[in-house]
């Protein structure tokens, strides 16, 4: 670490004596107080759950201005990725820090789709689950079973193996949801095709059946390239900073990659696309647009425990920006289909124009995020509700990558051991059994 940019004074109302503590700070964002010492020094921790004031890390990867609503990957506004740039060169960029030239984004591609076959055991792996099972639970087991089948590239310390490791999960993931998605409908595996790019490869992977042809179309492989540029990373959010607790211990990427997976599950997080939807659904079940009324009510209800799914973010208190470039694609798709008039989707935009006028969700700075909309456009491509959380995470793979690639060349990290504030019983005698 450099050396501090200047000094923070931490001082005590119980006359113990206060102390210097080092700030530094970042090319852009707040300055960090840095508290590494202050157990040394006052043999007191930090109490901070859910990490609102603490950054476990520091990173060149992503940076995200909540009051902005601005994203930037690598320093790359998220809008100019998303217009001006592929998935692939997105993942190129994220991995290196640097967008590919012609040369470089050919050959990277190539070596991703030279990858996108999966073991051929893998298809036994799945039969042992349950037709029904949900897709991230069977996502969970895939990924980390790639420790089992890929075990020549499993050394964390091993740049090499890092980087096999790397293409391998980025290629692989959207094979392995496909088949997750066939196995849970009774149809046939498709394998990936070499031609076709890695959004249409994945579209045609879950839609293609023996029977007929397939023909992917190009503005449901832009959506689907939109979104995964848009899910690709978010500094350092729960999935990702489980990837970096969990890889501090030194297991292997893809051990460390399930565990970023099984996280992304939660509704607060990756499963908020799902929940979005599934709340669309029993709104409409309920009555629909007539209802909204009453659904705001109960929303707005602090007993009721009933939240607007898609709406609201730790970080954001703006707009989302990957929510408009999201809104956007929605609208491309649903043009694209003739689904502007169907019920859910005129319920999805009648909700979002009251939520965004009532001033329970202007006062709170609760605007749509990504999600709200990323599970509309997924839901008319005809991917089920169920598996929109693995295909964020088949996108997150590759910030989760990056992330894990980026600590791992960090000479100050170490195993990830929080402390705790005890509030339990201090020390007790067991007494015999008869006398409890
Ligand atoms: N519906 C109704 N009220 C909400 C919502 C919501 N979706 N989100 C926040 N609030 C209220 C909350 O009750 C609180 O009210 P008050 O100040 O009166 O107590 C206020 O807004 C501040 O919210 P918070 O819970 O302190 O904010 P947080 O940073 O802890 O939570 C969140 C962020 C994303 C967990 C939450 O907004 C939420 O549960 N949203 C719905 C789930 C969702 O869409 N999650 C996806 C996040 S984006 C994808 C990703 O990055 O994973």
């Amino acid at each position: 670490m450099k050396p501090a940019d200047y000094k923070a004074t931490l001082s005590f109302s119980n006359g113990s004596a206060s102390v210097e503590l080092p700030v530094y700070q970042g090319t852009i964002g707040p300055d960090v107080i840095d508290i590494r010492k202050l157990y040394a020094q006052t043999g007191m921790f930090t109490y901070d759950p859910g990490f609102l004031s603490t950054a476990s890390c520091r990173s060149a990867i992503t940076y995200i201005d909540g009051d902005k609503g601005e994203l930037l990957y690598r320093g790359y506004p998220i809008e100019q990725l998303a217009t001006q740039c592929d998935f692939m060169e997105t993942c190129y960029l994220l991995l290196y820090g640097e967008l590919p030239n012609a040369k470089d984004k050919q050959n990277f591609t190539r070596l991703v789709t030279m990858h996108t076959m999966v073991n051929e055991q893998m298809q036994f792996f799945l039969r042992g689950f349950m037709r029904s099972a949900h897709p991230m639970a069977v996502m969970t087991g895939l990924v980390g079973a790639l420790s089992a089948f890929y075990h020549d590239s499993t050394d964390i310390n091993n740049p090499k193996h890092r980087e096999i490791a790397a293409i391998r999960l980025i290629a692989k993931l959207p094979t392995l949801v496909a088949m997750a998605y066939k196995y849970s409908v009774g149809q046939p595996y498709i394998y990936p095709r070499n031609d076709l790019s890695y959004a249409g490869n994945f579209l045609h992977m879950m839609f293609a059946t023996p029977c007929e042809e397939y023909k992917v179309s190009p503005v449901l492989e832009r959506a689907m390239d939109r979104i995964f540029i848009l899910h690709a990373d978010h500094e350092q959010n729960a999935s990702t900073s489980t990837v970096r607790l969990c890889g501090s211990s030194g297991t292997n990427p893809f051990a460390a990659i399930a565990a970023g997976v099984a996280c992304l599950w939660g509704p607060a997080h990756g499963g908020a696309n799902e929940a979005a939807l599934n709340m669309l659904y029993d709104l409409q079940k309920a009555g629909g647009v007539a209802k909204i009324g009453e659904f705001i009510k109960q929303v707005k209800d602090k007993n009721s425990n009933v939240k607007l799914m898609g709406f609201g973010h730790r970080v954001y208190k703006n707009y989302d920006p990957r929510a408009k470039l999201m809104q956007q694609t929605c609208n491309e798709v649903l043009d694209e289909l003739g689904l502007h008039n169907d019920p859910l989707f005129a319920l999805a935009k009648a909700l979002e124009k009251i939520a965004l006028e009532d001033d329970y969700f202007v006062s709170r700075k609760l605007y749509p995020n990504v999600d709200f909309y990323s599970g509309i456009v997924q839901r008319a491509i005809g991917i089920p509700v169920s598996l929109f959380t693995a295909v964020f995470a088949l996108a997150r793979t590759t910030g989760w990558i990056a992330q894990l690639d980026e600590m791992i060349g960090d000479a100050e990290y170490k195993i990830a051991r929080p402390r705790q504030l005890f509030v339990g019983t201090p020390q007790r005698d067991v007494k015999p059994i008869a006398q409890r």
